[in-house]
Formats: C-alpha cells, structure tokens, sequence
C-alpha cells in the first residue's frame, strides 16, 4: 500500500499501524484513543464536561442557599445574610464559573470551531444573567424575578454546554 499510515491503525490484516487510519469507516478505537489526547477538540470536550459538573454543583448550592440562608423579607440583604460561608461558596463558585465560560470561549474562538463558539456565547450569557440575577437580589430580597434569573440562567448554561458536547461529530461507529 502506497499510503503513509499514523499511527494505530488496523487494516484488514489485523495488524495495528502506528495513528490515525485513512481508511473511510474505518473507525478503529485504538487509533482514536491514541490520538485524540492532545487535540483542541478533546480539551474543550473535557472542559465543558467540568463545566456542566460544575453547574450542577452551583444548583446544588444555590438551593441550599434558598433554604437555609437567612435574608431579610425585604431590603438589601448584604449585611444581614447567614451564614455568610454559603453566601460566599455560592458566590466564589459562581466566579469560577464565569472565568471557565470565558476560557473555553477563547479555546473555541482559537479553533475556530462554530459549534463550540456557539455553544458558549449562550453558556456565558446564562451566567452573566445568572449572576446579575444574584446581586440583585442581594440588593432587594423581596425580588423572586431575580432569584428566579438565576435559575433560568443556570439552566441556559447547562443545555447549551450539553448541547455542544452533543454536537461533537460521531467518528466512529463503535
Ligand atoms: C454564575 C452565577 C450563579 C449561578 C449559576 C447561580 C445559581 C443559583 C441557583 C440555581 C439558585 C437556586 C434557585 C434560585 O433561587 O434561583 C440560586 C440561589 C441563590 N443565589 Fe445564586 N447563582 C449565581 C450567582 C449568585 C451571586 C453572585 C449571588 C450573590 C450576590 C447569588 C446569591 C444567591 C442567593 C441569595 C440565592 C437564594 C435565593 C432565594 O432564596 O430565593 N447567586 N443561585
């Protein structure tokens, strides 16, 4: 066979070749595996995975803070929240969150890749709402528009990260 072969790939004789394998439908998991590591694709993948996981735990923590922070009915509630630990893990995380959200749209933006890039500018719109919606209702507790904002912001982020590793071609039939 005239054509070069990366590595790990099997042809029909059965003997694994070092790559990626040329063959059309060829879909060999080894060759895959062993080169999809290093990929941009492959890191953003993972990426958005810690996203979703992450948003999943701000949920989490946000409904805990529904629960068993105490705010005042009305009014600021800046000085008068506690404990202020669960305030704080909600809003550090909430931080976080809008840092990942901007490196992976700078990873997108650097592939070029439009599913990603896509996929992304919803995820840091959600959070962007998401956190507008926490300060204010931080400035007026009495506002379930807002803390209602973040939920829907939330949400937003959470399909739009699920959707994008949705979209990631299939390569192999396996
Ligand atoms: C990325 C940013 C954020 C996300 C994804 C997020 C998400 C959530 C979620 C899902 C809830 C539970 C349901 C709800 O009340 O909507 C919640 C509750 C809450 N969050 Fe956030 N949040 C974020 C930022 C913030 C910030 C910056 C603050 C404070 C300045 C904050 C303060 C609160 C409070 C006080 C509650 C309880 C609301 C209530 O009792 O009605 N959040 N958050």
């Amino acid at each position: 066979m005239g054509r070069a072969l990366a590595s790990n790939c099997q042809l029909d004789d059965g003997v694994p070749r070092p790559g990626r394998c040329p063959v059309p439908g060829c879909g060999s998991l080894v060759g895959m595996t062993a080169t999809a590591e290093s990929t941009p694709s492959t890191r953003i993948r993972a990426l958005s995975a810690a996203m979703v996981m992450t948003l999943l735990g701000q949920l989490l923590l946000g409904m805990a803070n529904t629960f068993w922070l105490k705010l005042p009915d009305t009014g600021s509630g800046w000085t008068a929240a506690a404990p202020m630990a669960l305030l704080m893990a909600h809003m550090t995380l909430g931080a976080a969150l809008l840092v990942l959200a901007i490196w992976i749209a700078v990873v997108a933006f650097r592939d070029r890749d439009s599913n990603w890039l896509r996929a992304s500018t919803v995820g840091v719109l959600g959070l962007m709402l998401a956190f507008g919606g926490g300060i204010a209702f931080m400035s007026q507790t009495s506002n379930d528009g807002a803390s209602y904002l973040m939920a829907v912001g939330t949400s937003l982020a959470i399909a739009a990260y699920a959707l994008g590793l949705y979209r990631i071609p299939v390569t192999s039939n396996a």
